[in-house]
């Protein structure tokens, strides 16, 4: 395993993919999966923010407690598929600003094509959350960390919910510096760059396209 790539075994999240990749579940129960799923990864995956301590008056005394020490955050999904994400990791940190990159894969080339950028004006003071389901080839993620650099972030995570082999060691080639979490590590990809076994269309089952 490549260092720097986090597979969230996890029960809860484990039991969660399994009927996520069923191709009997509609999408209705879909994206509410994949958000519950998120915000899993979200709480595991924010282990190493840094606390401060405070005093805090409770009804009996005065005690010393601990809360975020000033991280402020951003949440960025790749879309389509990526919005899917969203309301579950801002259910734990809803103070995060949330940026948004477009980018969908030539169905021939498989090569992503970019046509939105919208991010906080205040990235540079942030932490960033990557967000999208599927890493396959890992271009489109190598893309959209290589725009979010331009604005520079304090750190930058990646988190997906299933990888191929072939998205982790080109995105961890790509961006060394930058942690890849994900819920599931498949076998490899098919002749159309489509992840085995898989979950299928990410964006389509979120959204009942197709
Ligand atoms: C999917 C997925 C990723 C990308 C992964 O998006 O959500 O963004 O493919 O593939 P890659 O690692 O080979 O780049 P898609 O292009 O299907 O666009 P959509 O979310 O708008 O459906
Ligand atoms: N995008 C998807 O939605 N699914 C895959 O398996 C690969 C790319």
């Amino acid at each position: 395993m490549e260092k720097n790539v986090f597979v969230m075994d996890h029960p809860l999240i484990q039991h969660k993919l399994t009927i996520l990749r069923d191709e009997k579940t509609g999408s209705k129960q879909f994206r509410e999966l994949i958000s519950e799923i998120a915000m899993l990864m979200c709480y595991e995956s924010t282990r190493d923010l840094p606390l401060e301590e405070v005093e805090t008056k409770t009804p009996m005394m005065t005690a010393k407690t601990k809360v975020l020490s000033g991280r402020k955050m951003a949440f960025v999904p790749i879309l389509r598929a990526g919005l899917g994400m969203v309301d579950g990791v801002l259910n734990l940190i809803p103070a995060a600003k949330v940026g948004h990159i477009g980018m969908y894969r030539d169905p021939e080339t498989h090569q992503p094509v970019d046509y939105y950028c919208k991010l906080p004006a205040d990235l540079d003071s942030r932490d960033v959350f990557v967000l999208d389901p599927m890493l396959a080839t890992g271009g489109s993620a190598i893309d959209a960390v290589t725009k979010i650099k331009e604005f520079n972030p304090k750190r930058i995570k990646f988190m997906c919910i299933i990888a191929a082999p072939e998205g982790i060691k080109a995105f961890t080639e790509a961006h060394p510096d930058v942690p890849v979490y994900c819920a599931g590590l498949d076998d490899c990809l098919n002749d159309h760059c489509y992840i085995l076994p898989g979950l299928g269309d990410a964006g389509d089952r979120i959204f009942g396209t197709k």
